[in-house]
């Protein structure tokens, strides 16, 4: 299938399976703004628990927190939200149509390094078993020349994002000849900045005092009980502060589903180390965060990292995990070493001293920070872009299956009486009884038992169980698996065991511990 042909697909199944939903769509919906159904919050609760488990649990130096979402506007100014929060605008004039102008740069310079692999791709046809793919890249003139070009592009950018020359970066755009993607014009107006954060007013009185923020990300939040939280939990540095919560950005561009929202959640943790020692943690998380994507099983070639090329105002390093979307890679996660920024804008701001003091050396000192930030709407995307499969059958029929990584699916079991009469429907309840305090597990009566198959391969469910007659003379039962279509008869006894081994949270941790 198409990738941009996937991504409609997607779409229109979360909304048929209790997904995902438009939000208000009696009155129209509310652009890029979206409701999780029954199925999606049960999704969305178990990404945010293999998130939470990993961090809190399998690291006994970090805790997690919840603040709140409305935070004093010192916060933002301290931060430097209020003033350079801002994505860099462009508009079409032809179609009307609103840009980030890094984006559309960004986007071109994908398209190079998709030039480079159709190269590659050639190169192996014609070289065959003696093809040097290294020795290919480092050589072949047509790669060197869009490299070349790459990394001009990449310079110019970087220079025009970081003096924050918004003529030059249009004057980029229209030396590379960027089109619209609609209008297919280049009919470009000037940049302009935006910023991003929304605003409201505290109590009865409108007015300059009182404007508050919608926190623009939650890390704010962990930066400000940063002592609190030391100090309460008796922590020692490094040590980490992990939190999960709704984030919201006036994003001016915000497509592509649930991938750009202006009200999402973010999974974050800050992570607080000796200065002088951030780029060794640094490496640590990358490595760290990879081992948990690559966890899931949704296969290695999806992800990849990419530098970033303009470091926020508060980096020394930064870097994204991309992931292979329908759309293409795009950020899934931020991985930022935030340097000793945040806490001194704070102290300075708040007059309040934020420093740690190390009981070995007797010094006092503000720690240096390493983030990771996921956003935890863009993980829901790629474990459903990842697993939604179309099946051709032996038999010729098709299937369409989402084969969600077993721990996350939203149902782990269908329980299911092969028919409705001669006690099964009974034995079937006994069962779930016996599993129901572990499990989330879905009962089905109802059609023929490949129609409720084809029902709980649409949404997911790892294992389908069947209660037959023979269930009622031996105390077994088949168990089918959603992925490989095979059935086995097993004992009752041994379901929770079964169970444990293949859809359990320590099933899935395991191999991070
Ligand atoms: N505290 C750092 C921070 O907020 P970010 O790269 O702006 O960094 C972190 O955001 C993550 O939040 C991103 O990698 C992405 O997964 C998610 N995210 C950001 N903006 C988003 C949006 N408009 N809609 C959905 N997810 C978003």
């Amino acid at each position: 299938m198409e990738q941009k042909d996937l991504l409609k697909e997607i779409i229109s199944h979360c909304k048929e399976y209790g997904y995902v939903f438009p939000s208000s769509e009696i009155y129209d919906g509310l652009a890029a703004t979206y409701d999780y159904g029954q199925l999606g919050a049960e999704l969305k609760n178990n990404i945010k628990t293999y998130w939470w488990k990993a961090m809190t649990q399998l690291n006994s130096n970090i805790v997690g927190i919840d603040s709140a979402i409305f935070m004093h506007p010192t916060t933002w100014k301290a931060s430097g939200h209020v003033d350079a929060f801002n994505d860099p605008l462009i508009d079409n004039k032809d179609s009307k149509k609103r840009y980030r102008a890094d984006v559309l740069l960004e986007e071109y310079l994908e398209k190079q390094t998709q030039k480079i692999q159709k190269e590659v791709e050639k190169g192996e046809k014609r070289f065959g078993d003696s093809f040097d793919k290294t020795q290919f890249i480092a050589t072949n003139p047509n790669v060197l020349r869009i490299k070349e070009k790459q990394t001009q592009v990449q310079e110019r950018m970087k220079t025009a994002l970081n003096e924050s020359n918004l003529e030059d970066l249009r004057q980029l755009i229209i030396d590379l000849e960027i089109v619209c993607p609609i209008s297919g014009s280049k009919n470009w107006t000037e940049v302009r900045q935006f910023n991003l954060m929304f605003s409201t007013s505290l109590g009865s009185v409108a007015g300059e005092s009182s404007t508050i923020y919608l926190r623009p990300e939650t890390a704010q939040g962990i930066f400000v009980n940063f002592l609190n939280v030391q100090k309460s939990g008796r922590m020692k540095i490094p040590f980490g502060i992990a939190q999960i919560g709704k984030a919201f950005r006036n994003e001016i561009v915000a497509r592509q589903f649930i991938f750009r929202m202006r009200e999402f959640e973010q999974m974050e943790m800050q992570f607080f180390v000796k200065p002088g020692e951030e780029l060794t943690w640094y490496e640590h998380w990358k490595e760290a965060r990879k081992k948990w994507h690559l966890n899931l099983g949704l296969g290695e070639k999806n992800y990849r990292f990419h530098d970033h090329i303009k470091l926020a105002h508060y980096a020394n390093a930064a870097c994204d995990i991309e992931f292979n979307f329908p759309m293409g890679f795009k950020e899934l996660e931020g991985i930022h070493s935030r340097t000793d920024f945040d806490l001194k804008q704070h102290e300075l701001h708040s007059g309040k001293k934020l420093q740690y003091f190390d009981p070995s050396t007797n010094e006092s000192y503000v720690p240096f920070v390493i983030e990771t930030s996921v956003g935890l709407d863009r993980m829901f995307l790629s474990v459903l872009s990842a697993s939604y499969t179309e099946e051709k059958l032996e038999d010729g029929s098709e299937r369409t299956v989402l084969k969600i990584p077993a721990a996350l699916a939203p149902y782990k079991i269908a329980v299911l009486p092969l028919i409705k009469k001669d006690g099964l429907p009974e034995k079937a309840q006994e069962i779930m009884r016996m599993l129901h305090l572990d499990y989330t597990i879905q009962y089905d009566e109802k059609d023929s038992i490949g129609k409720r198959y084809r029902r709980q391969d649409a949404i997911g469910t790892p294992f389908a169980i069947t209660v037959d007659h023979e269930t009622l003379e031996s105390n077994t039962v088949t168990i089918r698996n959603r992925d490989t279509m095979t059935q086995e008869r097993i004992a009752i006894e041994s379901l929770p065991a079964f169970l444990n081994t293949h859809c359990s949270w320590s099933s899935l941790l395991g191999a991070l511990a």
